[in-house]
């Protein structure tokens, strides 16, 4: 069976890892983690915990020509970079963002492939100027390049969670994003039978809310926007990782416990949660959605793979530009 190696940057709890793992078992290939880093010792404990393997630390510290051959390079790098980027022009230009310590080990190892992720606002940041600089230093390096905003809800999850995912190639191949696949899971999957009474809210917030709102749905997540309005869904808004406590709560009674969250972020239940509320609360709400970057891998890797079969690839051409 062929091997694949990639290189899990920005890792937090492993998002990108599973994913690629599961990815890679569906086709009969060997995925290898070659290298991984994540600047948080909360999340390296759970990644360790789960992976057998404790993250490198900070990646500004990393020398590029000490990370190992790889086939993909995975990247949810941080917000961070969105202020400082957009008056840059190029690679030359990005020192001193995070996003530069990708470029950098992108330019020295040359992977065939890459897939970052980034919160949705990156889009329209700096009225696009930063996203343009971003993609423009990633073909300065070589690289053949699209993008696209996915919903976690489109992809069998009950939460919305809306994600630009940028994928790179060194060939320009045909890759397409994976088209949306309904129904999502029901939170009658997430939901846990029987929750510690310390994630109720208190008497006079429920009563607040039952006041303000009735829920059209058996099972639902309510959320309270800045403006104090409230709306519910048979799914969850987006996982915040600095969310107020209230921010989320089921059927408008109770905080999602942390392995409710995990799950409505495509993590099995094998996964190990390690730490404690709090820090559970911040791992999931800075997570990659599973199915979502499982489905785009699913959709690259016959152009990683060498053993793989191009024939869906080559039906669904077929199927969206007829035969020739
Ligand atoms: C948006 S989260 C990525 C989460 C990940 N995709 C997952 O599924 O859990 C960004 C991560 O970058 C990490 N980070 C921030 N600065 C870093 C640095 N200088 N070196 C390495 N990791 C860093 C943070 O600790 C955080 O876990």
């Amino acid at each position: 069976m062929e091997k694949i190696k990639f290189i899990d940057l920005f890792c937090g709890i492993g998002g990108f890892r599973i994913a690629m793992e599961e990815a890679c078992r569906e086709n009969d290939l060997i995925p290898e983690c070659v290298f991984s880093s994540d600047i948080d010792t909360f999340c390296q404990d759970s990644y360790e915990a789960n992976f057998g393997h404790r993250p490198t630390g900070d990646i500004t510290k990393v020398d590029e020509k000490d990370i190992p051959d790889h086939d993909i390079l995975f990247a949810g790098f941080p917000c961070q970079p969105f202020s400082i980027i957009g008056q840059m022009q190029g690679f030359n230009d990005i020192r001193g963002t995070l996003f530069f310590d990708i470029a950098r080990i992108l330019k020295h190892k040359r992977p065939k492939a890459f897939v970052l992720e980034n919160v949705k606002q990156l889009v329209g940041h700096d009225k696009g100027r930063t996203l343009k600089i971003i993609i423009k230093t990633l073909q300065e390096l070589g690289y053949h390049v699209q993008y696209a905003v996915l919903n976690a809800l489109d992809y069998g999850l009950p939460q919305k969670r809306e994600r630009v995912i940028i994928v790179g190639h060194r060939e320009p191949i045909m890759f397409s994003f994976p088209s949306p696949v309904r129904p999502f899971k029901p939170l009658s999957e997430i939901l846990e039978k029987k929750v510690d009474k310390k994630y109720y809210a208190s008497e006079y917030i429920v009563n607040k809310r039952k006041a303000k709102h009735k829920s059209a749905y058996k099972l639902s997540i309510w959320h309270e926007n800045k403006a104090g309005n409230i709306c519910s869904y048979p799914y969850s808004c987006a996982l915040r990782a600095g969310a107020s406590y209230n921010y989320l709560l089921v059927n408008g009674e109770r905080r999602l416990t942390p392995r409710e969250m995990f799950r409505l972020q495509g993590f099995p239940d094998i996964y190990k949660i390690v730490v404690n509320d709090s820090q559970a609360r911040k791992q999931a709400g800075n997570a990659v959605p599973v199915n979502l970057v499982k489905a785009v891998i699913l959709k690259l890797l016959p152009y990683v793979a060498s053993s793989l079969d191009m024939t869906s690839v080559l039906r669904e051409y077929e199927v969206e530009y007829g035969k020739g």
